[in-house]
């Protein structure tokens, strides 16, 4: 069994983290999003991976690298444009030969991994296994209709859907998949669409069977998106303190601190993760934050967040809450008159004042 993982795509829908990064390089807690995927392969004993990326970019196999850190072999495979995910399939046959393959797109998070995935699909011999999730709004999938026990047909994103279900970003297929996605034509918004290939599989008469998956996150391009993400990680960390500097200060709950970070006359609630080289100062963390490397909360409250690298809270007055920070993203009070707030923020950047 090899793993195939997307990383390409536009990624338009996280601006404006995606205006200096790729979506799957974003971390969820203070892991990149691809990791995920990785590390759900590892577990389930894959060695061979293959990951799909934009050729425009070398981003993710700088990023990513050769895969040794996991024990396996990574193999880069560039797809000249976001040409659909069948067409991902399809360039990447060279790389799968006759193997069986988990397709996994790399901008999802499924807690549990893909074990179980991989046990249904091996039990019941079928062609291609989907995992369908339960949601509330099945138009921004791919669709499937089932009666009985049996998918009967699967839409892309349909004005009507015909079930509360979509199809989630792990597919399990066998090399009759190739034979789909070699047959089917490019779609009106001009993509090879992944559930046309698997339309064809059904109207060929291949098996085609699923799980149900819960615990399973999709970015959907709001913050708050990604905030459930994190949500959902942090609530399944394990404690560990072992490296943190902690001087009159309470933590409690479930926290991981890295290296060379000192929590300093602080209280610090968990699920939250904090990375290495940070300073907790005077200062309040609640449950459900990540905080990259090198932040900096001075004097300041912040809960249900996400901090990416080297933020900056300091003599914050208000509680910040629900918010995504990029990059050295600083909020810092100034002693001044008149009172006044003053922003300096990217393209694309959104600041709600409650
Ligand atoms: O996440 C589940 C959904 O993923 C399914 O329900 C849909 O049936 C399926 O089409 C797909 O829909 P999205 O519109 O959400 O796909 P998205 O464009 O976000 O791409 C998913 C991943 O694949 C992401 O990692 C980007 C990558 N990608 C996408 C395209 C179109 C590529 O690497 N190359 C591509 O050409």
């Amino acid at each position: 069994m090899k793993a195939l993982i997307t990383s390409g795509g536009r990624g338009t829908r996280l601006r404006p983290l995606t205006h200096t990064q790729n979506k799957h390089l974003i971390p969820i807690a203070n892991k990149p999003i691809l990791h995920y995927a990785i590390e759900y392969a590892v577990e389930a004993g894959i060695t061979e991976i293959g990951i799909v990326h934009g050729a425009e970019s070398d981003a993710v196999p700088k990023g990513i690298g050769d895969g040794s850190q996991w024990g396996v072999k990574i193999t880069y495979i560039p797809q000249e444009a976001p040409l659909g995910l069948a067409h991902v399939v399809k360039i990447s046959e060279d790389f799968i030969g006759r193997d069986k393959f988990v397709f996994y797109l790399g901008d999802n998070i499924v807690v549990g991994g893909l074990q179980r995935f991989i046990d249904a699909f091996e039990t019941n011999g079928s062609n291609c296994h989907l995992t369908l999730a339960r949601v509330k709004d099945p138009e921004r999938f791919g669709v499937p209709e089932i009666k009985g026990d049996r998918i009967v047909s699967i839409e892309e994103k349909p004005a009507v859907p015909k079930s509360q279900f979509a199809v989630s970003g792990i597919y399990l297929y066998d090399s009759t998949i190739f034979e789909a996605v070699n047959n089917i034509e490019p779609s009106a918004r001009g993509e090879l669409e992944i559930s046309d290939a698997h339309q064809y599989l059904l109207d060929k008469g291949f098996s085609v069977t699923y799980s149900e998956i819960t615990g399973w996150w999709k970015d959907t391009g709001k913050p708050h998106d990604l905030l459930e993400a994190n949500r959902l990680v942090l609530d399944n960390i394990k404690e560990d303190l072992s490296q943190a500097e902690i001087e009159n200060s309470s933590v409690s709950g479930k926290v991981q601190v890295g290296k060379n970070t000192k929590i300093i006359n602080s209280t610090v609630r968990g699920p939250a993760i904090i990375g290495d080289d940070c300073l907790i100062s005077d200062s309040y963390v609640g449950p459900f934050t990540s905080l990259y490397h090198g932040c900096k909360i001075i004097n300041s409250e912040v809960e249900y967040s996400i901090l990416l690298k080297e933020c900056l809270l300091q003599d914050v007055d208000i509680r910040v809450e629900h918010s995504l920070l990029g990059n050295g993203a600083e909020i810092v009070r100034v002693e001044n008159k008149p009172s006044t707030n003053r922003f300096f923020i990217g393209d694309q950047s959104r600041v709600e004042l409650l």
